[in-house]
């Protein structure tokens, strides 16, 4: 059986962005089963690969060459449910969000906090996922993959995924030379809420929910949510731009003593993340715009796409607001979205 090749395929509705591509040629797989024949498709087999999942962490700025692998693997089941842990495995094409529903519908707490994340369950590890306290690599047990070259499934470890803040082995070694085809998070037990993050500890005390169940934990994080962040499904955008600049406690002191209101926040080994958000709002960035594009008026580390813009005209209010935040503070913001 062969795969159906689409070509020509128009974009704009397959990236949160909102902005116009065309692939050249696209094929939908359902199945690691389909990303072998893929891989043995006499004409796809050898060319360049670009996967999409949901659209959410990317950003097109011209027509995509690359044949365009969209994932759409489906299923989530429990795996192992004991004592200590529940392991759940899903599809790579699953909704993130729809995967933290179901467990928390099915009585699994402990993805909460990364509740209303937009995108696939196979993109989470790409670019590890975190909001509120929680990153998937608490969570992350392994990732299955097929390798475009060989063909070949293989089980990765979570630890040889080399998560980090925002980034993978996915983004870096691996990619374009493999395709997630599906997760397993481990949920360990008992639960417990993780509420450190200010604006959660804010909104359950103005619930008076002192002793919060896992459903109060999800709707305090939707709330926030979605009090501070665009919904793509109206104002086109990735979620941050940018990654919050970690750096050493010298290079944090000297930019203190210049701007004393900096917001920073330290961190276990000894360095300081700074917040973007404050500094690009210090740059006189908030809710402007350059052309279509602009920056987020509540949270300025969103740029959104304010009604036709292109993805070079999003790029191009990338670098000057990078240009502005470098000339204030010294510090050349990071896109934290694949940028192609
Ligand atoms: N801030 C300002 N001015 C503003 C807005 C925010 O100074 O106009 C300050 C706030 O005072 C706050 C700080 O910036 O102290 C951080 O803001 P926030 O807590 O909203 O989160 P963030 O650091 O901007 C990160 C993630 C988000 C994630 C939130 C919540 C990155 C790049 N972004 O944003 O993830 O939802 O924390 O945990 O790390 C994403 O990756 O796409 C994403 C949305």
């Amino acid at each position: 059986m062969s795969l159906p090749i689409e070509t020509d395929v128009p974009l704009r509705g397959l990236n949160t962005f909102g902005v116009d591509a065309t692939a050249r040629r696209l094929v939908r797989v359902r199945s690691a089963r389909d990303v072998r024949l893929v891989v043995d498709h006499p004409e796809l087999g050898r060319a360049p690969k670009c996967v999409l999942g949901g659209g959410s962490n990317l950003l097109f700025t011209h027509d995509v060459d690359a044949v365009v692998v969209k994932v759409e693997i489906a299923g989530i089941r429990v795996l192992e449910d004991d004592a200590h842990s529940t392991l759940i495995e899903a599809g790579a094409g699953e909704s993130w969000h729809g995967v933290v529903e179901w467990t928390l519908d099915q009585g699994y707490a402990g993805l909460e906090n990364l509740a209303r994340i937009p995108g696939t369950a196979g993109a989470a590890p790409v670019q590890n996922i975190g909001a509120y306290g929680l990153e998937l690599s608490d969570r992350l047990e392994s990732v299955d993959v097929v390798d475009f070259v060989t063909g070949r499934s293989a089980t990765l470890p979570a630890a040889h995924c080399r998560l980090g803040y925002r980034d993978s082995v996915f983004k870096r070694e691996l990619a374009g030379k493999s395709v997630i085809t599906a997760i397993r998070l481990r949920l360990p037990k008992p639960w417990t809420p993780v509420t450190g993050y200010a604006d959660v500890q804010r909104w359950l005390q103005r619930h008076n929910l002192n002793d919060p169940s896992p459903k109060a934990v999800f709707d305090a994080v939707c709330a926030i949510r979605q009090s501070k962040l665009p919904d793509p499904s109206t104002l086109g955008n990735a979620g941050s731009f940018f990654k919050n600049p970690v750096v050493n406690r010298t290079i944090r002191n000297e930019i203190l003593e210049e701007h004393p209101d900096i917001v920073s926040y330290p961190l276990e080994d000894g360095t300081y993340k700074l917040a973007a958000a404050w500094m690009i709002a210090a740059c006189g960035w908030k809710g402007q715009s350059l052309g279509r594009a602009g920056v987020h008026e509540q949270q300025p580390l969103v740029l959104v796409n304010r009604g036709g813009a292109s993805g070079t005209d999003i790029l191009a209010l990338a670098k000057a607001v990078q240009d502005s935040v470098q000339q204030k503070f010294g510090l050349r913001l990071e896109p934290e979205p694949v940028i192609l």
